[in-house]
């Protein structure tokens, strides 16, 4: 997937607010997702209400036809990992469903993901969703300067795999992003600690962790995209695109809009649904 030559880019602080932008975008994208999610929507209205809505913000969707991809998201529900194919498929209550999508605005990409949780979930699985949000912060706490990529992928993997017991998923990895969706250095979400390079300010990532529920094995549909867990458990990926700095990594997408969505939604059905 990642197309390596070796070369890490650092970007100026005038390209770091660029991509800013550009990230923030595809947030502002999400949120509308979250704003509308509920049993009954397929994902193939999310894509194109994601693609309109990014197109209205004069940015490409950045997906679509890379690498051959065909669709403007990544929809991937339940046992999917990431690159699910929009469909017609009604979501349905207990669903999780991981949106993730590309933006190019102004040259510069913006690459993120954020898990939905369907109506009401089980225990566990709001777990597996609590659990993989916390270690990609925890990644993204390892993002400063003089650290190295190997201090934010340990930190991902002793969260999920080492103290929760899930599965790390091996074959994908973050990566490097700026006017490519996919620069050097790759960032894998299990590894040593003090291992590959040292991260040097303004070096953008997109920190992506893809957690299983059960064991980390994962195979391809022969659609050639989507990549699904083995054992048919669920999986959880949230990606979020951030800058490093000196003393705290600049998170440059922004869940807070997309949670904010999440909670007003969750209040206006469940009050829907109380009876007088
Ligand atoms: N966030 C994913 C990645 O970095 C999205 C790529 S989907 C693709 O690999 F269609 F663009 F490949
Ligand atoms: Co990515």
């Amino acid at each position: 997937m990642r197309r390596p030559n070796g070369m890490i880019l650092y970007k100026t602080e005038a390209e770091v607010a660029l991509m800013k932008a550009a990230a923030v975008l595809v947030s502002q994208t999400l949120t509308e997702v979250a704003k509308i999610l509920k049993p009954g929507i397929t994902t193939m209205q999310l894509d194109k209400l994601c693609a309109d809505f990014v197109r209205d913000h004069k940015a490409i969707p950045s997906f679509l036809n890379y690498n051959g991809y065909p669709h403007n998201i990544c929809a991937s529900v339940n046992d999917v990992v990431v690159h699910g194919f929009p469909n017609d498929i009604a979501l349905k209550d207990g669903d999780i469903v991981s949106i993730d999508m590309g933006v190019i605005l102004n040259g510069w990409h913006g690459d993120h993901a954020y898990t939905f949780a369907i109506g009401e979930m089980s225990e566990e699985q709001s777990k597996l969703i609590r659990i993989t949000k916390e270690s990609l912060y925890k990644g993204i706490e390892k993002a400063i300067v003089n650290n190295r990529i190997g201090d934010i992928s340990y930190a991902i993997q002793e969260h999920t795999e080492f103290k929760n017991k899930y599965g790390v998923v091996r074959e994908l990895v973050g990566h490097g992003l700026g006017k490519e969706l996919h620069e050097d250095p790759q960032v894998p979400n299990y590894g040593k600690r003090g291992s590959g390079s040292k991260l040097k300010e303004n070096l953008v990532l997109a920190i992506e962790p893809m957690i299983n529920m059960g064991l980390k094995d994962v195979y391809t549909d022969d659609d050639g995209w989507t990549v699904r867990t083995k054992d048919g458990k669920a999986s959880v990926h949230f990606e979020h695109d951030i800058c490093v700095k000196r003393d705290k990594a600049l998170i440059l997408s922004d869940y807070a809009i997309i949670e904010k969505a999440e909670r007003e939604n969750k209040n206006l059905s469940a009050s829907a649904s109380i009876v007088y």
